[in-house]
């Protein structure tokens, strides 16, 4: 981590505005713009006005700006009674027009970077958002970019772009790197108490940066550049996205050794060192783990350097099934009725939707289930059939399915009743 040795008002002539300005956010009188209001950018919004600043945030998306305005939270996480009270106090006022950020005294931009689908990053939004920015930078101002990038960005894309117009970042104004750690739905680790990296172009930029996100966060940590603050993030998530594809790898093997992989979890996690669990599952989601690995090994590229981690686990990740079409021949408890209570299918269907399958089933003589949280309808087994499934599972032998047309179409059948006696087949697989 970087040493930081605080800038006072008696610091040189040439970071007498950074002294100014982490005056003015110390005080409170600093205007804050956002850009950008999603699952970054609204949290934080929110907590700079409950600090006591008023904020402007800027969303090219009208709903959004309007939700707010009306004091109606999107975001789980951000409760409503939060956005209208900063909102009624005239703290918090989202605007579509870009030309307000000429008032920000500090502009976070936090606006999303996805994949391509040649899974190269995806910048237009930083640069479309930078532009927006460089349009009305004035002297003093401090400009940190959130979005989760490769290392380079900023100081490579964002900073000539803001110095096209003669003011030069760390003399004329401040730049800074920091990451978002916002983990959505984690009651214990928030805005406020989830410690932040923070790396300027200089350090003054960095220390402005600092004295920004001191007014919301306990903890701050510098470190000496935008490259080494982006390097950050990208190891923590890198760090998650190889662990779980070790973790899908190990769930393979173990079911090739017939070893319960979970069992084997949850024994080598009673070590109390050395150790972290990670977990199997039917891939990665979100808009972190599954991308930003990606952003570090496309920049690696670029200088020659193959990442064969980040690739292996890329490739071991998308390669677990999800979202299979599970079709299930039988609701009811046993063959010809029309009773499904305790009915083993109820579990399978649980089971096989919390591992990320898309259930359907088939039953003549249960048309609609409602059981246990389970609410679905059947449908037609020829229906079925010719939408398409990845897998069917017997688990009533009623006479009255169609157990042709079942082993001619379906590409997988696991029988748990040994309905297809007789029949035989590489697809169909008996209990
Ligand atoms: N969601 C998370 O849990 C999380 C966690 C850490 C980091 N991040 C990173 O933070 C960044 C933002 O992610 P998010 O989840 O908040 O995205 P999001 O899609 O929820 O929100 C982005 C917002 O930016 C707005 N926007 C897009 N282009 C704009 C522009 N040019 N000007 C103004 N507004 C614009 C969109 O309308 C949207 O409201 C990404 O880089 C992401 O990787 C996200």
């Amino acid at each position: 981590m970087a040493e930081l040795v605080p800038l006072t008002t008696s610091a040189s002539l040439e970071h007498a505005s950074a002294a100014d300005l982490i005056d003015r956010l110390r005080t409170k009188r600093a205007r804050i713009g956002v850009i950008g209001l999603g699952y970054v950018g609204l949290p934080l919004a929110v907590e700079f006005a409950d600090a006591g600043f008023t904020v402007t945030p800027v969303d090219l998306d009208q709903s959004k700006v309007d939700s707010i305005r009306r004091g109606v939270s999107y975001i789980p996480d951000v409760p409503s009674e939060r956005v209208r009270e900063v909102v009624d106090a005239g703290r918090l006022s989202p605007t579509r027009d870009f030309a307000i950020l000429a008032e920000a005294d500090a502009i976070s931009i936090c606006v999303p970077t996805p994949l391509r689908k040649t899974k190269d990053p995806d910048l237009s939004y930083i640069v479309a958002a930078v532009e927006e920015v460089s349009k009305y930078l004035r002297a003093g101002q401090l400009i940190v970019l959130e979005s989760t990038t490769y290392p380079g960005t900023t100081d490579e894309v964002v900073r000539p772009m803001l110095e096209r117009g003669g003011l030069v970042a760390g003399r004329d104004f401040f730049l800074a790197f920091s990451p978002e750690r916002v983990d959505p739905a984690n009651a214990e680790w928030h805005t406020g108490n989830t410690p932040k990296v923070v790396g300027g172009v200089d350090r003054a930029s960095t220390e402005a940066a600092c004295a920004l996100y001191e007014q919301i966060v306990s903890t701050i940590v510098p470190v000496s550049s935008t490259s080494v603050a982006e390097m950050v993030k990208l190891l923590e998530n890198t760090f998650r996205a190889v662990n779980i594809g070790m973790a899908n790898e190990l769930a393979l093997m173990c079911r090739h050794m017939n070893i319960d992989v979970w069992e084997v979890i949850d024994a080598a996690k009673t070590k109390p060192f050395g150790f972290m669990a990670f977990y199997p599952g039917p891939g990665l989601g979100g808009h972190c783990i599954p991308i930003d690995p990606f952003y570090l090994s496309w920049k690696a590229r670029q200088s020659g350097f193959e990442s064969r981690f980040i690739e292996l686990a890329g490739h071991v990740n998308a390669s677990m099934p999800r979202g299979s079409r599970v079709h299930l021949y039988g609701m009811a408890y046993k063959a010809d009725v029309g009773d499904y209570r305790e009915s083993p299918a109820i579990d399978i269907v649980r089971l096989l939707e919390e591992r990320g399958a898309a259930v359907s089933y088939t039953d003549p003589h249960v048309l609609v289930v409602d059981d246990h949280g389970v609410s679905m309808t059947g449908l037609g087994e020829a229906e079925a059939l010719a939408a398409g499934i990845d897998c069917a599972v017997i688990v009533t032998n009623h006479r009255a399915f169609d157990y042709d047309a079942l082993v001619r179409t379906a590409p997988l059948i696991v029988d748990t009743r040994n309905a297809l006696k007789g029949r035989a087949g590489a697809h169909i697989f008996r209990l």
